[in-house]
């Protein structure tokens, strides 16, 4: 499906309308990508964020991009992994659909996400990607928008990673695909 795909890069270049900050409840900025994106977008992603009152994790909340090229952020507190009995898988699908959601109420057209939780939350990524790619390919079999979403992957080897389990799942014409 073009209107998904899996990319090498830096998501703060991103030109996507939006790109997902993984973030952690406070909004109040970290290390990882949300420190990127902080350093990035300036100090005005601060002082919105602060107004914010925090995220539930799983959940997302929307503010300008400043100083990115992308218009707008959508700030994501994933799971921290601590086994995979504790609920987060759920979570960390609740933070893709919750960005897509938003995006969706907002008009937005691209979005660009970052492997949320495979950092220092240390979500293991082929479980990750498993997770990430069927929530974002369920979301976008039932919405006409956002029209374009990418995973923005840091290293050629994450990459690998989400494009084998792409192919696991989505390529050819697999009936037992994940439902
Ligand atoms: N562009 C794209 N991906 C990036 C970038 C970047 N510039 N920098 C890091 N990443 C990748 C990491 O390689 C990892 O795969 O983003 C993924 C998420 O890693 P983290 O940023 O560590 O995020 P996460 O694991 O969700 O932990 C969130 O870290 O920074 C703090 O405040 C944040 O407490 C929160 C926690």
């Amino acid at each position: 499906m073009e209107r998904f795909s899996i990319i090498v890069g830096d998501i703060t270049q991103s030109d996507a309308e939006a790109i997902v900050n993984a973030a952690n409840t406070s909004l109040l900025g970290g290390s990882g990508v949300d420190g990127a994106i902080h350093r990035a977008a300036g100090p005005a992603l601060l002082s919105e964020c602060r107004g914010l009152g925090g995220c539930e994790t799983g959940k997302a909340k929307l503010t300008h991009g400043y100083n990115l090229r992308a218009r707008y952020v959508l700030h994501t507190p994933g799971p921290v992994w601590q086994g995979g009995g504790l609920g987060e898988p759920a979570l960390l699908a609740s933070c893709y659909r919750s960005c897509l959601t938003l995006a969706a109420e907002h008009g937005i057209r691209s979005v660009d996400f970052p492997s949320i939780s495979t950092g220092i939350y240390g979500y293991p990524l082929p479980l990750a990607a498993t997770v990430a790619l069927k929530a974002i390919m369920d979301f976008l079999a039932e919405h006409d928008l956002p029209e374009r979403v990418r995973m923005v992957c840091h290293t050629e080897a994450a990459a690998e990673v989400y494009r084998q389990t792409w192919n696991l799942w989505y390529a050819g014409d697999r009936d037992d695909r994940m439902r």
